[in-house]
């Protein structure tokens, strides 16, 4: 199992034995951590959108800009029942989920993706140009090698900004969002795209019963920025990944597709191999729903205490819309009430690398999650992976 414990923050400053501070309470994560120089504390005082604990930040970044797309087409639970033996009760009352939304037609996933990047532009109100960094995360992108340099493309970035894909599930946008911010600090970027965009639609199996209810197809964007450590939006982050949990959920590639059968492919033995293509979802839907409770809630106190928060100091509890039970349970599990739980499982399914981008453009754009506010936010999926961070809005 690794893991990977942080602040957002490349910058870490090492703390003499003589002037043990605050900082005592890193020593234990520092040598995990990359070096460089420190420079300044953050707040000392406690308020929902400011952490106690002093940050160790050169540079600051934040969220300014969010906007997210979906497909035209919804596939409601009725609609599912009429392709499978299952039924909207059921569904519900298991899931959460009532619709999903399908790629279909001349649709693109790399459409989808551009269009929730235009959004979130506007609302940062930057343009493509002055775009530095766009990291696309997706584990379904319309080329072997990457969605990421075709949205660029498409965006019209004429400086030719580093664009490339992030590969890690529901995990994905999370995982993007941190690597974003360390760019920002360490790398001298000043505007990165964060895209979460995949359709798992096209790696489903639409006989089985247990998967093809949970997943829909979108695309959500937000532009993280540059800004002084005062103003720094991104307070803690705490990832992990599991392998040998792989074994619960994934797609792989197609066996009997790898000729590894001596002589029957030509000359040499086993060369050349056939074309490749992988298996639909396979998922151990109870074990999955178990890990999901268990170690989301713990990777979402660790971030909380790194930031020197609680969760009472939390605005909003933003987590990858997989399952309106697993989100209750892990609500739950941090004392979080309802009315702070964000939540649009019903109406998109499972979108994987979307769900978080998707779920905070809505609650943005309704006004729900206003300017200065605190979100613990936490993926979660295949790998398997998972971890969370505490930011703010805007
Ligand atoms: N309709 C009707 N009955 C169904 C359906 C369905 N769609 N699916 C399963 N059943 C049946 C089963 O066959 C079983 O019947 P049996 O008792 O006669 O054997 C019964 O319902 C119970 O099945 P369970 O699998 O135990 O149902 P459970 O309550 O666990 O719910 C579910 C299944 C919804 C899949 C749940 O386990 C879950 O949500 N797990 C998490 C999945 C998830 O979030 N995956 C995505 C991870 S993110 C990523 O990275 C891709």
């Amino acid at each position: 199992m690794a893991n990977a414990f942080g602040f957002l923050t490349p910058t870490i400053m090492r703390i003499s034995s003589s002037n043990p501070s605050a900082y005592c309470c890193y020593h234990d994560v520092i040598s995990k951590r990359i070096n460089c120089s420190l420079t300044s504390q953050g707040p000392e005082t406690s308020s929902p959108s400011q952490s106690p604990v002093p940050r160790l930040v050169t540079k600051g970044c934040k969220l300014v800009g969010c906007g997210s797309a979906v497909p035209h087409l919804q596939i409601s639970n009725d609609d599912l029942a009429k392709i499978v033996d299952t039924s909207d009760e059921w569904i519900s009352a298991r899931t959460g989920i009532r619709n999903r939304r399908i790629l279909a037609g001349n649709e693109s996933l790399t459409g989808l993706a551009v269009e929730a990047a235009q959004k979130a532009l506007e609302m940062a109100d930057v343009k493509p140009d002055d775009v530095d960094l766009i990291l696309m995360c997706s584990s379904t992108a319309e080329d072997l090698f990457g969605g990421a340099p075709q949205v660029q493309k498409a965006l019209g970035c004429k400086g030719n900004p580093l664009a490339y894909d992030i590969k890690a599930a529901c995990s994905g946008f999370l995982l993007g969002l941190i690597s974003a911010s360390c760019y920002i600090r360490g790398g001298g970027y000043k505007n990165v795209l964060v895209i979460g965009a995949d359709a798992i639609s096209r790696y489903i199996d639409w006989t089985d019963r247990g998967s093809c209810i949970l997943f829909g197809d979108a695309a959500g964007a937000v532009l993280l920025q540059a800004c002084d450590s005062e103003e720094d939006g991104l307070f803690a982050f705490d990832l992990h990944s599991d392998g040998d949990g792989n074994r619960h959920l994934n797609a792989v590639i197609k066996e009997k597709e790898t000729n590894h059968e001596p002589g029957t492919n030509g000359s040499v033995l086993g060369f050349p191999p056939n074309r490749s293509s992988f298996t639909s979802i396979k998922m151990n839907g109870i074990e999955v729903f178990r890990f999901a409770v268990s170690v989301v809630p713990q990777t979402i106190e660790a971030s909380l205490a790194k930031a020197g928060l609680n969760s009472s100091d939390i605005d909003w509890l933003l987590l990858h819309q997989a399952n309106q039970r697993i989100i209750d349970g892990i609500a739950t599990k941090l004392e979080v009430p309802k009315d702070r739980v964000i939540s649009n499982v019903a109406n998109y399914g499972n979108t994987s690398a979307a769900s978080i981008p998707l779920a905070l453009d809505e609650a943005v754009r309704s006004g729900k999650v206003k300017q200065g506010q605190t979100i613990a936010a936490a993926g979660f999926g295949a790998g398997l992976t998972w971890g969370s961070a505490i930011l703010r809005w805007g």
